[in-house]
């Protein structure tokens, strides 16, 4: 599978995709028009946050599976256009936030003491200090908007040297601010009025793009600093310019631009222009807040390592599908599970469906449990479709089908620790059900197929078989099969008490020609044979 990268990201983990056999092709400096002219062929797209991965390159990216987003913000991902084509998009939100908090804090102590001012006018044989005295930070206010993730880093380093740190989020919990002894400002102007410091950590929506205006500034503090490690925009550049030449801020530290620059090209290869990099008293850098050794390392992990799983189709927490608590570790074995026991329904039935219900019993019905039902309708679409299914859209097939989805769980538990119980609610009124659940550590069993009680270890490649609930016929089935030369991995049969009948699951090594199914339906006894495929 081929998979195009278009910012840089560690050399290492570059390398751990070819390792694992993927063919990668790194492209760095491409513009959007050259990105979409070469985009189809390839099957996962792995970028940090200058690639526009837009409804237009999504429209023009046909093989695509999987977006790697490497980095946190996903601004420059069109999620929605994604999850209309299947395509699951993944991003590494924790790897790069103490880079970014730190950078922050960095860009606040320039502000606050004149380092860029003084570092250039040193190199120009200028020492004149006398022209370059600043302000402390111990005992000033710093005024935080956004207190997530990083701003709530940057809270901390804030308090640790000093600060008074007030925050403005109305979107957390009072224990958010309490966590990080941030008081809580009910208003934007409550903040801004009283800050010495304004640090922006919000994601760029279209309620945070723009929102320090010029007339949010004329409110500010006179002599305030701006720092904005965040996104390009959330500080209007036209007016944070006029102010920094008036005075009513003093100084400002931008690491990101509303449009930003290509940061892979070298000098002279490129006319970027802003005002603001004609002052002084802005310190700018280049969108340098993830680009700690630290970070890029575990971005690049974290990223190739998603992209990589996704792509073998094993589940992995993407942006757009269900959020499950980062209990992955616990939830993989049962999605496995999960999708086997949707794919058992069209290998076994040919009735369509008009409701499926899964309920989680016992221990799972305490975890967040959307992408094992995704599993169960992705198993079950499986059969229908050659169309691409994947757990971000599948949920919206199966319902455009006509088939209602219902989710129940409850604790209790029976003779299983842990249950998935599916039922399947066909057109013509039976209600059809099969229950499974993990031993140990991943071994994934069938309990009951239909009504009938089993305890079978599920195999890649099975024969089902219902057959009277008399003595030989097992015998006289593995002696067919043995002549046929198919090798039988392990049997099991289950009954149906009071209806005359069993159920037997048989192991096989390959799947078996339609002539030997019809010689084993055409044995005494043996009512019904279907194969079913789990590899
Ligand atoms: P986060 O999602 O953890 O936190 C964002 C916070 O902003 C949330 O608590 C949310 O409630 C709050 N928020 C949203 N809208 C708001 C509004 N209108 N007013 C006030 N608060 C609002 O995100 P994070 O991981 O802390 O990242 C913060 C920002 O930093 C993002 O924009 C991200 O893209 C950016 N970032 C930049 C760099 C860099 O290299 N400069 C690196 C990493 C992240
Ligand atoms: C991020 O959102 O992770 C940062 O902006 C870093 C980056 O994209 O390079």
């Amino acid at each position: 599978m081929k998979i195009l990268i278009t910012e840089k990201i560690a050399q290492d983990s570059v390398e751990y995709l070819v390792d694992r056999g993927f063919e990668v092709d790194q492209k760095l400096g491409l513009s959007q028009d050259e990105i979409k002219s070469i985009i189809a062929p390839y099957d996962a797209l792995i970028v940090r946050s200058v690639t526009q991965v837009n409804a237009d390159l999504v429209g023009a990216a046909t093989s695509l599976k999987v977006v790697g987003r490497a980095g946190n913000g996903i601004d420059n991902i069109d999620v929605k256009a994604c999850t209309a084509k299947g395509i699951i998009a993944v991003n590494t939100p924790e790897a790069n936030i103490m880079a970014a908090g730190e950078l922050a804090v960095a860009l606040s102590f320039a502000t606050f003491r004149n380092i860029c001012i003084a570092n250039e006018a040193a190199r120009r044989d200028d020492f004149r200090r006398g022209q370059m005295i600043g302000n402390e930070l111990e005992g000033k206010t710093a005024g935080i908007i956004g207190l997530g993730r990083i701003g709530s880093i940057v809270a901390r380093k804030l308090k640790g040297i000093g600060m008074n740190v007030i925050a403005y989020d109305p979107y957390i919990s009072g224990e958010s601010f309490d966590r990080v002894g941030a008081k809580r400002c009910a208003t934007l102007d409550e903040l801004i009025e009283v800050s010495d410091l304004i640090t922006f950590h919000t994601p760029k929506t279209k309620e945070t793009y723009n929102m320090l205006d010029a007339e949010k500034i004329a409110k500010c503090k006179k002599g305030v600093r701006i720092v904005n490690a965040a996104r390009g925009g959330l500080v209007n550049e036209q007016a944070l310019y006029d102010a920094l030449v008036s005075g009513q801020v003093a100084a400002a530290g931008i690491d990101v631009f509303d449009k930003e620059p290509s940061y892979d090209k070298a000098p002279g290869e490129q006319n970027y222009q802003n005002k603001l990099l004609e002052l002084p008293n802005c310190v700018v850098t280049p969108h340098l807040g993830a680009s700690s050794h630290e970070a890029n390392h575990n971005v690049g992990t974290a990223v190739t390592e998603l992209v990589a799983k996704a792509l073998e189709g094993e589940l992995v927490a993407a942006i757009n599908m269900p959020s499950s608590s980062g209990n992955m570790a616990f939830l993989r074995p049962f999605a496995s599970l999960a999708e086997k026991l949707g794919k058992i329904y069209y290998q076994a039935e040919k009735t369509p469906v008009r409701k499926i219900e899964v309920c989680y019993r016992g221990e799972l019905a305490k975890q967040e449990t959307g992408i094992l039902t995704l599993s169960v309708l992705k198993g079950f679409l499986s059969a229908l479709t050659t169309e691409r299914v994947s757990f971000v859209n599948v949920r919206q097939s199966v319902e455009e089908r006509g088939v209602e989805v219902v989710e129940s769980k409850t604790t209790q538990v029976k003779r299983y620790n842990n249950l998935i119980h599916v039922k399947f609610f066909t057109e013509d009124g039976r209600e059809l059900s099969v229950n499974g659940t993990v031993f140990g550590v991943d071994t994934e069993v069938l309990v009951t197929f239909f009504g009938y009680q089993m305890n079978f270890e599920l195999a890649p490649m099975v024969i089902a078989m219902q057959n009277e609930d008399v003595p030989g016929i097992i015998g006289k089935v593995a002696t067919k099969l043995g002549e046929n030369n198919i090798n039988i991995g392990s049997m099991h049969w289950g009954r149906k008490p009071g209806s005359g009948k069993a159920q037997s699951f048989i192991a096989i090594d390959e799947m078996v020609s339609d002539s030997v199914i019809s010689e084993l339906e055409s044995m005494p006894g043996v009512l019904r044979v279907t194969q079913l495929d789990f590899s």
